[in-house]
């Protein structure tokens, strides 16, 4: 059975720009260049390549496929399965929810450097300016040292824009807000790997990036890192892909769309990798030392490391500083939304409620949290939701759902369903990837576990690791729990408890 007026995507591009657009964020040029840097340049891209065609690509086939086939988000693919199983879309939505509270405020700070970016307003000291002048940054995180109005006033505007084109609704506002900033994307991240590898040095930045080292290989810890980064950046696991999917028209491609995005994405990835470390390796020739040297900036790279290549420029320095924080503006944005249409759409779908209505309670809430962050202690709590969120939130997320829909579903059948709608088929090699992935994903959980037991994540002291990261991911699972439990309206029982696709997709039944 179907939900209706749910929403619709106007046209496959719109699905394809959104997708994209979703899984380009933040993740692709924030992170994607930390990540290189700190599992030792170019030995990180075989492992994200394995890690892509294994487990990125499989995983959004599945969800596009689950999405498209339930129309439904997260909660109710699970609940469909079996109620028992809906809390663990609870689970994914409320990882999206969390991350929905530091991920705005991090596009909060780039409206902030794009702005600064005019007149190279961090000098000489872009370390000292990020930390002492714009963060204002307290000395521990148990000291958050009241609100920043500096980060304070982007991030109202971020939440301004982030507000006003989800009220508009799937195809009239998401749809529309992801054609203008998709292309403009792609101009800003063109002009930026230009410039760069037109500077002297940019090819010794190029060959640190990109050159395989195989010795790294036998490392478990890049191999951690590239499914992470994988998963963050497909935006699979966190409830994301199925409410996208959900809203893909009848006759949609699934393997098709899976591919493009996932292959897209990685290409943006690739092309801000390329324009940033020739910019890196432009200043590690102008400071006479070594790429790795000057690229060691863990989450500041951004916003440190960047602007500080910036204003070395031998020319157009403004300009770039302007796109290159234009560029997080525009990927970030596309990210946030989806992030949090997911969780709305999960509200609206099980308590029946508006989408203004899910879209106001959501707003509230996460935008209330997200002053925490906004403190002058905020960066620290940023750091350690981020690294929770993702180093055990999403895989948790991911491994039980691999374990659910490959072991204790008719696996098989998600595939045949994809290849009924799609241009070209996948064979069972997809199976394995999906089975084979859940039990690379409890392997990661249990040496994650055991790496982060012995060495405290950035040295952080235990109380705060303990209320920023293990206090959100418990809060995220109780929270999972209660909406799971909370009564659903009618219209969701009946879908979906009454009704519900149980543990196989008939495929007969979807030629009604
Ligand atoms: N996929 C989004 C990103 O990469 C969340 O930033």
């Amino acid at each position: 059975m179907r939900v209706e007026h749910r929403g619709e995507w106007g046209s496959r591009m719109g699905f394809i720009f959104a997708a994209i657009g979703s899984a380009v964020g933040l993740g692709n040029i924030w992170r994607f260049p930390y990540t290189v840097a700190s599992n030792g340049g170019g030995a990180f891209l075989i492992p994200y390549l394995v890690a892509l065609l294994t487990a990125g690509i499989p995983i959004l086939i599945l969800e596009f496929s689950l999405g498209h086939k339930t129309r439904h988000s997260a909660p109710g693919v699970f609940g469909h399965l079996n109620k028992k199983y809906e809390v663990v879309g609870w689970f994914q939505s409320l990882i999206a929810f969390s991350i929905t509270t530091y991920y705005i405020v991090i596009i909060g700070w780039a409206v902030s450097y794009a702005v600064y970016a005019i007149t190279g307003a961090w000098g000489a000291d872009p370390k000292g300016f990020l930390f002492g002048t714009y963060l204002q940054l307290t000395d521990s995180p148990m000291k958050l040292g009241g609100l920043n109005m500096k980060v304070v006033i982007p991030l109202l505007i971020v939440w301004g824009i982030n507000y006003s084109v989800l009220r508009i609704g799937i195809k009239k506002g998401l749809e529309k807000a992801n054609k203008i900033f998709m292309p403009l994307l792609v101009i800003a991240l063109l002009v930026i790997v230009v410039r760069g590898i037109t500077l002297p040095g940019a090819l010794d930045g190029l060959d640190y990036f990109l050159k395989p080292d195989f010795s790294k290989l036998a490392d478990p810890q890049v191999w951690l890192s590239a499914y992470g980064q994988i998963f963050f950046s497909l935006s699979v696991c966190f409830s994301i892909m199925y409410a996208y999917s959900s809203y893909l028209p009848k006759d949609s491609d699934i393997v098709n769309n899976a591919f493009i995005t996932g292959l897209g994405n990685c290409s943006f990835s690739l092309l801000s990798g390329i324009g940033v470390f020739s910019v890196l390796g432009y200043m590690a020739y102008s400071q006479g030392v070594s790429v790795a040297e000057v690229s060691s900036a863990g989450v500041g790279l951004a916003f440190i490391v960047f602007p500080q290549a910036i204003s070395a420029l031998p020319g157009l320095s403004r300009v770039i500083g302007v796109v290159f924080f234009a560029s997080l503006i525009f990927a970030g944005l596309s990210s946030s939304m989806s992030l949090i249409e997911s969780v709305v759409a999960a509200i609206r779908d099980k308590f029946d409620l508006t989408r203004n209505q899910a879209l106001n309670r959501f707003t509230l809430i996460s935008g209330l949290l997200s002053l925490l962050i906004a403190t002058r202690g905020g960066l620290y709590i940023l750091d350690i939701v981020d690294y929770a969120t993702n180093q055990y939130g999403i895989v948790i997320a991911g491994l039980a759902e691999l374990i659910i829909f490959g072991w204790f579903f008719k696996t098989d059948s998600i595939r045949k369903y994809a290849n009924s709608l799609s241009d070209f088929t996948v064979g069972k090699w997809w199976l394995v990837c999906i089975r084979g992935t859940s039990i690379i994903l409890g392997l990661m959980l249990f040496l994650k576990i055991k790496n982060t037991i012995h060495n405290p994540y950035e040295g952080y002291s235990w109380l705060a690791l303990g209320i920023y990261g293990l206090g959100v991911l418990i809060a995220v699972s109780i929270g999972a729990v209660i909406l799971a439990n909370k009564k659903a309206s009618k219209k969701f029982q009946e879908a979906i408890y009454e009704n519900g696709i149980g543990n196989e997709i008939k495929l007969d039944e979807n030629k009604d």
